[in-house]
């Protein structure tokens, strides 16, 4: 299997503490992987480092075969979508000029943007009215479909979402998933998704990466992590989700 990121033996630490402990992860290309993980393990400070927001101090981060730290960051950046933990948004710009910001920047004709964002409006089922209003005159569920929109507006090759559905409440994040899972099964790239909710992870990806105190304790399928849990942190974990039952149905 190809790998799009190669992480090896990567250490992080800020002043004191050491948040990234010793950590190797490969991302298989065109698969969703998933990290999950109690708040703090490290997982946002995970995708900073594949980013390049972050610097690691000690091992290699890989994007195809160059350092990441090697890159021009600039460009680099644009083949990665992000969505921050916090969606991002600019307020003082409406829906359509946080989407197109970078394609604008970038000098994209405006036909060729005009028919981005109606492809992107189309896969994400948002409403062509919501286009003209301010980040505060959306919905949750409305403001997270936009901060996907504007990470793919590029057409990048990765796409990072972290903690994509953390604030919205369980209808509108129930809808939101069913409609993730079938936005990355069309798209068929490689997406990163940070939860720390092991049935949206389960159900929406292909690989899951359980880290804890920063660093990965088991990866691979549910059903490995329920049958032969490497630490018993991971059943700790496992049994400490609300949707445990589903889980074991879909582990038989
Ligand atoms: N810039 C920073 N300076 C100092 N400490 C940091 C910084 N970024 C992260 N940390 C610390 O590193 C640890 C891991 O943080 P990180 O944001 O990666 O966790 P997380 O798994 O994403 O948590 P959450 O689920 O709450 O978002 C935390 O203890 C955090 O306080
Ligand atoms: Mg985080």
């Amino acid at each position: 299997m190809v790998s799009i990121f190669e992480i090896q033996s990567v250490t992080k630490s800020f002043g004191e503490f050491t948040a990234i402990k010793d950590v190797s992860l490969d991302l298989p290309e065109g698969k969703v992987t998933s990290l999950i993980g109690p708040s703090g393990c490290g997982k946002s400070t995970l995708l900073k480092l594949m980013l390049g927001l972050e610097q690691a101090d000690q091992g290699s981060v890989r994007f195809r075969d160059s350092e990441v730290c090697d890159l021009d960051l600039e460009k680099f950046r644009q083949k990665i979508g992000y969505v921050i933990q916090t969606g991002g948004l600019f307020p003082h710009y409406t829906a359509r000029e946080n989407i197109i910001l970078m394609a604008q920047y970038l000098g994209w004709p405006a036909n060729e943007i005009d028919m981005r964002l109606e492809e992107l409006i189309n896969l994400t089922s948002f409403p062509v009215g919501g286009l003209d209003k301010f980040s505060g005159e959306l919905s949750g569920g409305q403001r997270q479909r936009v901060a996907l929109m504007r990470a793919l507006m590029l057409k990048p090759d990765v796409l990072f979402l972290d903690e994509p559905l953390g604030a919205l409440d369980t209808i509108i994040r129930h809808d939101l998933q069913t409609d993730l899972k079938q936005i990355f099964s069309k798209l068929n790239m490689t997406v990163v998704l940070v939860t720390h909710d092991m049935a949206e992870a389960v159900y929406l990806a292909d690989h899951l990466v359980l880290m804890s105190e920063g660093g990965i304790v088991q990866q691979g399928k549910l059903a490995d992590m329920v049958h032969k849990p490497a630490d018993p942190f991971v059943t700790r974990f496992l049994t400490a989700q609300r949707h445990i039952n589903d889980m074991l149905e879909q582990a038989k």
